[in-house]
C-alpha cells in the first residue's frame, strides 16, 4: 500500500458491490501438444528508440500485488499495467505506431530521417497527402491506427464487426476516423478493410493472411518494447523474472512477441495464452495440430480477443513456444476485473482476460503439479483500461474513476 494511505478512505479497500450473485466461471485449460524448441529471430533494437520519439512515451507500470499473490497461492505476482499508453487505453498503439511507420518507409523506399518528434516526421512526410490508414479492429488496434493518421495528418478508414459497444466506435470516430460497421464478424472486416489497399492507403493490419505478412510482423515487433520495460523495472528493482507469464490472445500477435521475449535464448518461462471460450482459435488449432477456424459470432465480452483465426505470421511462434492455454468465459473475466479493482488497477473486459485465466489454470491439478506455485513469480498483462465506462459500472459496482490505487509500482 503507498505509505500514508489510510485504507478507510480509499474505496478500493471496499468490497466492491456486485449486481447479483455470479455463476460460477466456467474454462478450459490444456498443455500445448506442439510445444517444441524454438529458434528465435531477434526483434529490431530500433523498436523501442522508435517509440521514445512518439508523442507522451514513457514506461507503464509494473505493479507488485502481494494482496493477489496471496489470493492464488502464488510466490509473487506482477501485474504490467498497460491500461494507458500514450494517452490510449490499451497497449497497441505500440504495435500500431511502428508497423505504420515501417510501412511507410517501405511505401516511399527510404526512412524518413531526420525527425525528432512526431511533428517533424509529419513534415517530412507532408509529400505524401493526401493519403490513407486504413484497418480492422475490434477496438482498440483501429483506435490507434486511426491515432497514428491523425498525428500524421492523414486521413483513416477503419472497419468494425457488426455490434460493436458504441462508446468504442465513438472513440475511434474521435480520432477523425471514419468507421464502417460491417455487417458480420471481425474476420469479415479484416477481410473488407483488405480490400482498402493502393498507391495512397496502406492497410496497416495486425492479423495476417497468404500474401500480406509483412506488417503485421511490424505490429509484433512493436509490442517488443513492452517486454523490454518490464526487464528494466524488474532489473532496477533486483526482482527475479517471471516463472509464469500470462498474456491475452485475440490473433496472437501479442502473444508472438511475448514468446519471441521469453523464449529467446532458451528462455524457460512457463508461458500461458488466455482466449474467450467462443474464440479460443489459438487453443483450438494447437489442439488439431493446425491453423483451424473457430466460427462466430464471438460473443465475449472481452472483445479485443474476439477473433477466429490466429495470425499467419504469428502461428510458428503460437504453436511452438505457449506451453498452456485457458479458454474463459464473461464471468471470469467479470471476476478478473473485480479482482483487479480491490488492488487499485482498472481494467477492461479484455484487459482483464489474462488473471481470468490464470485464475482458472490454478484450478487445473495436472498444472499445478507440474509447477511450484508456491515459489512462482508470475507476470500478467492487463492489456486495456475501461474501454466501455458504462460497463465497467455494471460489473464492478463503481465507476473506474472511483478507484484508488493501493499497490506500488515496482519502478515508477
Ligand atoms: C486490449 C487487448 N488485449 C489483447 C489483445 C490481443 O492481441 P492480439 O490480437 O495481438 O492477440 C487485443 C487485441 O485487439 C486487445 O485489444
Amino acid at each position: 500500500m503507498d505509505p500514508g494511505m489510510d485504507p478507510a478512505m480509499n474505496p478500493a479497500m471496499k468490497p466492491a458491490m456486485k449486481p447479483g450473485p455470479s455463476p460460477v466461471p466456467i474454462a478450459r485449460t490444456t498443455p500445448n501438444p506442439l510445444r517444441t524448441t524454438i529458434d528465435i529471430a531477434p526483434i529490431d533494437p530500433k523498436v523501442t528508440a522508435f517509440h521514445a520519439r512518439m508523442p507522451a512515451y514513457s514506461p507503464t507500470m509494473l505493479f507488485d500485488v502481494p494482496m493477489l499473490a496471496t489470493q492464488l497461492g502464488v510466490g509473487r505476482l506482477l501485474v504490467k499495467a498497460e491500461t494507458r499508453r500514450m494517452g490510449l487505453p490499451s497497449f497497441k498503439i505500440l504495435g500500431a505506431s511502428w508497423a505504420t511507420y515501417r510501412a511507410i518507409c517501405e511505401h516511399i523506399g527510404y526512412e524518413p530521417e531526420p525527425w525528432r518528434n512526431i511533428n517533424e516526421l509529419a513534415a517530412n512526410l507532408e509529400h505524401l497527402k493526401p493519403f490513407k490508414l486504413a484497418t480492422a479492429t475490434d477496438g482498440n488496434h483501429g483506435r490507434a491506427v486511426a491515432f497514428m493518421a491523425r498525428l500524421l495528418g492523414f486521413s483513416c478508414h477503419i472497419y468494425v464487426p457488426k455490434g460493436m459497444v458504441e462508446a468504442r466506435i465513438q472513440a475511434i470516430r474521435s480520432e477523425g476516423a471514419l468507421v464502417t460497421v460491417v455487417d458480420g464478424t471481425y474476420d469479415e472486416a479484416v477481410a473488407r478493410s483488405a480490400q482498402e489497399a493502393s498507391d495512397r492507403c496502406l492497410v496497416v493490419s495486425d492479423t495476417s493472411w497468404e500474401g500480406y505478412e509483412t506488417t503485421p510482423a511490424r505490429v509484433i515487433e512493436g509490442y517488443s518494447t513492452i517486454f523490454h520495460e518490464i526487464d528494466d523495472a524488474i532489473d532496477a528493482s533486483g526482482l527475479r523474472h517471471p516463472d509464469i507469464v500470462v498474456i491475452p490472445m485475440g490473433v496472437g500477435a501479442f502473444m508472438a512477441a511475448g514468446v519471441s521475449h521469453y523464449r529467446a535464448n532458451a528462455g524457460k518461462a512457463v508461458i500461458v495464452g488466455v482466449e474467450p471460450l467462443d474464440a479460443n482459435c489459438v487453443q483450438v488449432s494447437a489442439l488439431a495440430g493446425e491453423i483451424t477456424a473457430v466460427q462466430g459470432p464471438h460473443n465475449s465480452i472481452m472483445v479485443g480477443l474476439n477473433c477466429g483465426m490466429p495470425s499467419l505470421t504469428a502461428w510458428p511462434r503460437l504453436s511452438k513456444g505457449i506451453d498452456w492455454f485457458a479458454s474463459v468465459d464473461d464471468e471470469a473475466a467479470c471476476q478478473a476485473m473485480r479482482d483487479l479493482a480491490a488492488v487499485g488497477i482498472v481494467s477492461g473486459e479484455t484487459g482483464a482476460a489474462g488473471l481470468a485465466g490464470f485464475e482458472a489454470l490454478i484450478r487445473d491439478d495436472d498444472f499445478r503439479s507440474s509447477t511450484d506455485l508456491a515459489n512462482a513469480t508470475v507476470l500478467v498483462v492487463v492489456t486495456e483500461g475501461a474501454t466501455d465506462p458504462e460497463h465497467y459500472e455494471q460489473v464492478v459496482g463503481r465507476g473506474h474513476e472511483t478507484i484508488g490505487r493501493v499497490i506500488t509500482a515496482v519502478r515508477a
